[in-house]
């Protein structure tokens, strides 16, 4: 038998005003996003944006049906459209900001583990670290500068 550890770094920022300029426009713009969210039956509504390395910014929301599984997180919805439009571009970064209708959120919310294997996909595809950023209504930003360290023992094309 042998243990395997694994480590993962992250940056706790404690509000927007200590995160460059880029990545609060970045912010402002998943925030827009996520007042766009359509979801009725979790009342969580969660903005994602992606900044490309043409400068452009890519922005989902979470897109929810009656048909519970039907419904897509809103870093899906802005990766893939990302990947469907600007398929020869970098993605530099994504920034998250999500929380409940029913109650503020102060935390800082991490994509769910389906939208990290989604993200995980388009970094190995570019070969160059995604920054990902989340934070809840108000208060702390988490910043890791890679999927990667959101997802160890990623399952990805190596394996197949
Ligand atoms: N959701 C996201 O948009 N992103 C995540 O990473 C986690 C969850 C959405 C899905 C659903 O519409 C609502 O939040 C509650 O799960």
């Amino acid at each position: 038998m042998r243990e395997i550890q694994i480590n993962t770094v992250l940056h706790v920022y404690t509000g927007l005003d200590e995160l460059p300029n880029k990545v609060a426009q970045l912010f402002e713009k998943a925030r827009e996003a996520r007042g766009k969210a359509y979801a009725p039956y979790s009342n969580f509504t969660v903005g994602a944006a992606i900044l490309l390395d043409n400068g452009e910014i890519i922005t989902g929301s979470n897109q929810e049906n009656a048909s519970f599984p039907s419904g897509l997180c809103a870093e899906r919805t802005a990766i893939y459209y990302a990947g469907a439009q600007f398929p020869s571009n970098l993605i530099k970064a994504m920034a998250i900001v999500a929380g409940s209708k029913n109650h503020k959120t102060t935390t800082p919310i991490p994509p769910c583990g389906a939208c990290r294997q989604a993200i995980a996909e388009y970094e190995i595809k570019q070969n160059q670290p995604i920054e990902i950023y989340f934070m809840g209504e108000e208060g702390e930003i988490v910043k890791s500068n890679s999927l990667k360290n959101l997802l160890p023992l990623v399952f990805d094309k190596n394996v197949l």
